[in-house]
C-alpha cells in the first residue's frame, strides 16, 4: 500500500512533519510511505489555470495524491483552522468534482501543536474539507499536545498518543483494503 504523508507546515523543523515521520515508522512493512515535499511550490488556486497543462507545482501535488492508495495528513492549527497553504493545495486536488484526485481516496488526519489542545480544531476543519472533496475520511484523530516536549526536548511520546497513531493508521489501512481502486 502506498501512503502519502502530507504535512500542513512548511517549517523546516515542523513538529507536524516529525509526527508524520514517527507515524511512518509504525506502519507495517508492506506500506510504502512517501512524504510530500512540494507544498511550498503549489501556486495559489486559480480556476482560470485549472486545466491541462496545470501549473507544475499544482500538478505535482495532484499526481502525488492520485498515485497514493491513502493519505496521512498532519496539520498545525493556524488561527483555529488549517494553514492556508494546505487548504490551497487541497483545492487544486478537489476538481473536477467526482473525478478529482481526492475523490474516493482514503484519508486520515493527525495534528500537533505547542499548546494543550493538539490542533484538534484544525483536524476537525481538515476532516470537513476532505469530506467535502469526496475523500473517504477516517473518523479519528491524533491530538499530540505540547509538541515541543517530544520533538525539541526528547520526551517520549505518551502511550495514549502512540495508541492514537496505531488506531488511526490501522483504520486508514482497513479503509484502503476495502476501497476498490477508483483512480
Ligand atoms: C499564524 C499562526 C497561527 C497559529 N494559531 C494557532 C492556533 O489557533 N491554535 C494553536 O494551538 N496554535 C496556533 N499556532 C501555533 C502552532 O500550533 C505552532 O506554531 C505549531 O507548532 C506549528 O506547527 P509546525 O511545528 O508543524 O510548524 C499558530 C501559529 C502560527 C504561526
Amino acid at each position: 500500500m502506498r501512503i502519502l504523508g502530507i504535512s500542513g507546515s512548511l517549517r523546516a523543523e515542523s513538529h507536524n512533519t516529525k509526527l508524520l515521520r514517527e507515524a511512518a515508522k509504525m506502519l507495517p512493512e508492506s506500506c510504502e510511505f512517501t512524504l510530500f515535499d512540494g507544498l511550498a511550490d503549489v501556486p495559489p488556486y486559480n480556476e482560470d489555470h485549472d486545466h491541462d497543462p496545470r501549473p507544475v507545482g499544482a500538478q505535482r501535488f495532484i499526481d502525488a495524491v492520485r498515485s497514493a492508495d491513502g493519505l496521512l495528513f498532519s496539520t498545525p492549527e493556524y488561527n483555529f483552522s488549517i494553514p492556508g497553504q494546505l487548504k490551497n493545495a487541497i483545492d487544486w486536488a478537489s476538481r473536477p468534482m467526482g473525478s478529482a484526485a481526492l475523490a474516493f481516496t482514503p484519508a486520515a488526519v493527525m495534528g500537533t501543536s505547542l499548546g494543550s489542545f493538539g490542533a484538534v480544531w484544525a483536524q476537525a476543519e481538515l476532516r470537513k474539507v476532505l469530506g467535502a472533496c469526496g475523500a473517504r475520511v477516517i473518523d479519528g484523530e491524533v491530538a499530540l499536545n505540547y509538541a515541543g516536549e517530544v520533538f525539541d526536548n526528547g520526551a517520549p511520546m505518551s502511550a495514549e498518543h502512540l495508541a492514537q497513531i496505531v488506531q488511526l493508521t490501522t483504520a486508514l489501512l482497513a479503509e484502503i483494503a476495502n476501497v476498490p481502486t477508483q483512480h
